[in-house]
Formats: structure tokens, C-alpha cells, sequence
């Protein structure tokens, strides 16, 4: 069986005001009028079995509203009171999943276009997946970047995996033209991924077991869950394992983590700049930028955001000020 396991756990909080505690970004209805949870869904429910969300107390309601709007009703779910970090809610999926079972492990806040592509990408990972491999997805770099995870590679073989290397060493990876960026989508064997996790972070690896073990319905307990190291898939086991593979792919995929990353986005789909680059979301006024470049203006209904597209990785700081004084 396949299972597509949708990781919904991040709060988004480089797209505040459009992202709220309340409503993460994976739930804005701003593409196509749809979220990216729901875009998830949608991609992948053509070749996914089952689908699998690991989620969180405060946004699990969301997720159910995303897929029943979709019509879908029959769906599993693990509901997390605190959030642990992607090692220990792919083991939750992983524990509740029958060891043959083949894990198709998505985040839900990326953006994916070129979907003939996509499939033929995945369907090559499910070949590796069922001999006992960790496959991960490799998206040629476009530009230097520190947010994410570098593959060094030899066609589907992989010589190294780095996660979040500084400017310096991106910068030298980005150069050699060996590297792959990471997509943060992973597809493996349930018990793969489990060895694997015992072999290199056993300590996650018995502590989420505890965890799961006295999980009510769909509900993990806190007390346990937060004895769970916080360390991302990346980290505990990518970086270590030697059952990693990479399917080079050529879909194209983005990372909606930014402003700018929405702003390219919605460019390129015709949404209006003037001609100084500047761009107003979330609004159907009138709106002139005088004497600015590269500003966005992003428009809610209790919020306004002024910023300039190039510093957009600060705007967490914002969020940040705001929940402190919240
Ligand atoms: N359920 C759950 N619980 N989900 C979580 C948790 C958690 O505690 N923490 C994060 N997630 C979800 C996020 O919502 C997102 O969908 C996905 O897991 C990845 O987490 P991020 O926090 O967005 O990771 P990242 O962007 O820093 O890095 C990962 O993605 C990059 C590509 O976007 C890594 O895999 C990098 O190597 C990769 O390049
Ligand atoms: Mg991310």
C-alpha cells in the first residue's frame, strides 16, 4: 500500500499577516483559490492508497475542512499536542503503518507545477522504495541558499547528504554543480525508515515509540510527546543513513516559505506589478506605489504589511515581537 503522509506542522511565520497561528500558510486559499494542503492532496491522490496526515491540536480542524471540501472523507490521522520536528512525526506515521507499507512523506506548504513530471519522478522512487531505500527528490539549485538541504550526487546514487549548510559552504556546493537541493519530500518502506531512525537516533526513536504507544483515538498524549528530541528527518537520518537515494527531478517546485517566493509565484501567473516591481496581495482596490520598488503590500482584513520583497526572510521577526506580545 501506499500512503501519502502529509506533514502539517509548521506555523508559517515568514508569511504573517497572511499566515496567523490561527490559520497557518499551508491553508490559504491563495492559489487558484486553493490552499497548498489542499494542492497536496490533489497531487498525489492519483497514485496514494491512503492518505495519512500528521498534523497538530491547533490546525487539525483545518485539515479536515481542506479535505472534506475536497470530498474526501477517508483519511487516517495523527494529531500532535506539541510539535516535535519532522524525525519523530514521520516514525508516528511509520508506527501506525504496516511495515511493507511504502510512506510517500510530503510537506503540505510547497508548490509543485509540471505534474507529469512529478509522477514519473515518484513512480521511480517507489521502485527504490520497495527495494529497501530512502529516496529523497533532488531539484537542480537556481540560486545559494542556506534554508535547505544539499544532496551531492552521482546520478540516482548519493555520496552526501548536508542540511542547511552556511552561506559559505551553500555557496561552494551551489558552484561544483554536484549538489541537488533537497524537495523535503521523502518516500521509503515503513520499516526502512524505522531501522533507520533505531540505527541513528535511538533516542527518537524510542521516545516517539512511547509516545505512540499511549496515543488516545487520533490524539498523542503531551507528557510523553515532550520528551521527543526536536531534530528534523534531515538531520537524524539523512544526513546519516547509507540507504539514501535521490531521484534528480525536474518538476518544478517551490518552497512557499516567503514572501518573495509567493510574489515570484503569483508573477508568473499574471497577478498584476506595476513597473517598478511592486505588488499588493489580498486586495481588489486601487492601489499606486509612488517613489517605491520592489515593495509588497499585503492586505488583510485586521492586518496591513508594508515590505520590501529583498528583505522578506525578516519578517518572522515580526512574527515573533507579536506572539511575545500576544
Ligand atoms: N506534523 C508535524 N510536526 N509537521 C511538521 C513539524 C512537526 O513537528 N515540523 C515541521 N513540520 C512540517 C512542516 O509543516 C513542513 O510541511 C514540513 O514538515 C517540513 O518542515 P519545515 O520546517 O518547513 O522544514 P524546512 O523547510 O526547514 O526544511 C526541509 O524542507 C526543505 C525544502 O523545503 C528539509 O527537508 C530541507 O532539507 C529541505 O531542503
Ligand atoms: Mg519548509
Amino acid at each position: 500500500k501506499i500512503i501519502n503522509v502529509i506533514l502539517s506542522g509548521g506555523v508559517g511565520s515568514r508569511l504573517w499577516p497572511l499566515s496567523r497561528k490561527s490559520r497557518p500558510k499551508q491553508y490559504i486559499p491563495i492559489f487558484d483559490n486553493q490552499s497548498l494542503f489542499q494542492k497536496t492532496v490533489f497531487r498525489n491522490e492519483g497514485f496514494c492508497d491512503q492518505i495519512m496526515v500528521v498534523g497538530n491540536k491547533d490546525n487539525y480542524s483545518l485539515s479536515n475542512a481542506d479535505l472534506l471540501s475536497l470530498g474526501i472523507q477517508d483519511y487516517d490521522e495523527i494529531i500532535e499536542s506539541c510539535p516535535r520536528n519532522t524525525a519523530a512525526a514521520i516514525a508516528f506515521a511509520a508506527f501506525s503503518s504496516e511495515p511493507d507499507d511504502i510512506l510517500f512523506v510530503t510537506p503540505s506548504d510547497h508548490l509543485i507545477e509540471n505534474r507529469d513530471v512529478y509522477l514519473n519522478n515518484v513512480l521511480k522512487a517507489i521502485k527504490l522504495a520497495k527495494d529497501g531505500y530512502l529516496v529523497t527528490f533532488g531539484i537542480l539549485p537556481s540560486r545559494v541558499e542556506t534554508g535547505y538541504g544539499y544532496i551531492e550526487y552521482q546520478g540516482e546514487h548519493v555520496i552526501s547528504f548536508r542540511e542547511k549548510p552556511d552561506l559559505e559552504i551553500a555557496s561552494d556546493f551551489v558552484k561544483s554543480g554536484n549538489f541537488l537541493w533537497n524537495s523535503g519530500m521523502f518516500c521509503f518502506k515503513a520499516s526502512a525508515y524505522l531501522e533507520e531512525l533505531k540505527l541513528h537516533a535511538p533516542q527518537v526513536f524510542e521516545t516517539s515509540f512511547n509516545a505512540f504507544r499511549k496515543k488516545v483515538n487520533n490524539f498523542l498524549p503531551e507528557i510523553e510527546t515532550m520528551e521527543i528530541p526536536s531534530i528534523s528527518v534531515d538531520y537524524a537520518v539523512m544526513e546519516k543513513t547509507r540507504k539514501i537515494k535521490v531521484i534528480p527531478s525536474s518538476f518544478e517546485w517551490s518552497d512557499m516559505g516567503s514572501f518573495e517566493s509567493i510574489y515570484q509565484y503569483l508573477k508568473s501567473k499574471g497577478h498584476p506589478t506595476d513597473e517598478n516591481g511592486n505588488m499588493g496581495i489580498g486586495i481588489d482596490i486601487h492601489l499606486e506605489f509612488v517613489g517605491l520598488r520592489d515593495t509588497i503590500f499585503v492586505y488583510t482584513k485586521d492586518a496591513f504589511l508594508i515590505l520590501n520583497k529583498n528583505e522578506s526572510q525578516k519578517i518572522k521577526q515580526v512574527f515573533e515581537k507579536l506572539e511575545k506580545e500576544s
